[in-house]
């Protein structure tokens, strides 16, 4: 009998790096950062939806690596190495102020290193649909860009690098809601891959003033019956479970990338559990570390 704990997505492709370096670290937004991280062996095996596991090198405070994802894969520059190699240099990864590990990694800068594991976790599974629509609340367009240009077939990830990658939707649009405007990370980068943005906050300061669910909702009603459509969605639970109400209430299939907090990130200690449905009307526990972080949003037992 298989093992019922057993996972499809252990990091049996993970990469364990001590001493990555950091190329650069930039301030996108308020409280929020880009770091990129020097890392080819890792960024050549990374796809969208998946994950790292971050430590600072030179300090054990905090002792335990917290999970962070995937926002892009870059290449070097212009110089002879990158023109004889398809693969990428590392990854670029955003990440908000929060505790202990972001505070620390905001004051590092270009040459100090940090230690990673991963890929880690399942991905997002792939889109059949025309028009792909990404909802993210606060953080949670990290894991878009990515899978954005993947979509619109810009650049490759994993197994499909550049050269390789193959449009699979005609459109793909993000509807993005923050607290104020000067929280907003990466419109630019996401309005130059091709996504129409769509913003909104809290207070009105950028974009319509108001939810983001009131900006999805709007979305998926201007053409019900129009190219067929899919939504993911990335950020605060209950924004989740209202952007899922509203997709699944159309017909829209709908993934959400959960943002659980994590101690080992590959399948260990638990601490990453999310309640889902079972199919014989039961529940069950699911480790988002081995398990998601994507599922199916009908899966989900939706916590208050
Ligand atoms: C798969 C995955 C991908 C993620 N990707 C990103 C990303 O790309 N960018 C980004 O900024 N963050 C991301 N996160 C969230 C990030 O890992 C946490 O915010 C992390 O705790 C920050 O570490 P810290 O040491 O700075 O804060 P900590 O010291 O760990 O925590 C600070 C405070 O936040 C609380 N907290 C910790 N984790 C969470 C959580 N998941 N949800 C709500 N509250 C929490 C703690 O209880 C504490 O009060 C991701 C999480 C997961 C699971
Ligand atoms: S973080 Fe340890 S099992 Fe998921």
């Amino acid at each position: 009998m298989m093992n019922p704990l057993h996972a499809h997505h252990y990091a049996d492709d993970a990469v364990d790096l001590r001493g990555a370096e950091i190329v650069e670290n930039l301030q996108l937004a308020r409280d929020t950062w880009r770091v990129r991280l020097q890392c080819p062996e890792l960024a050549a095996r990374i796809r969208p939806g998946q994950f790292i596991m971050i430590r600072l090198h030179d300090c054990d405070d905090p002792l335990i690596g917290r999970p962070l994802a995937l926002y892009d894969t870059y290449d070097l520059g212009d110089d002879a190495e990158a023109e004889s190699s398809d693969t990428p240099a590392g990854i670029d990864v955003v990440y908000l102020v929060k505790g202990k590990l972001t505070t620390a990694l905001s004051h590092r800068r270009a040459g100090d290193r940090v230690d990673l594991w991963g890929p880690l976790g399942n991905g997002f599974a792939p889109v059949a649909a025309e028009h792909l629509v990404m909802v993210a609340g606060g953080i949670g367009q990290t894991p878009f860009l990515a899978l954005a240009k993947q979509q619109l077939g810009s650049r490759g990830y994993g197994q499909s690098q550049t050269a390789h990658a193959q449009p699979s939707a005609s459109r793909v649009t993000l509807c993005y809601g923050a607290r104020t405007a000067e929280l907003l990370a990466g419109v630019r980068d996401f309005a130059d891959a091709g996504v129409d943005v769509r913003v909104c906050t809290d207070d009105g300061s950028h974009g319509r003033p108001g939810l983001v669910t009131d900006l999805l909702k709007e979305l998926l009603d201007e053409d019900p019956r129009g190219q067929r459509r899919q939504v993911i969605c990335c950020g605060p639970e209950p924004m989740m479970e209202a952007a899922a109400k509203i997709a699944m209430d159309r017909g829209v299939a709908c993934q959400v990338s959960l943002e659980t907090p994590m101690a080992c990130g590959i399948g260990i200690c638990f601490s990453c559990v999310a309640k889902v449905h079972m199919g014989d009307g039961g529940w069950d526990y699911k480790r988002t570390c081995v398990e998601g972080p994507v599922f199916d949003a009908s899966a989900i037992h939706w916590e208050r």
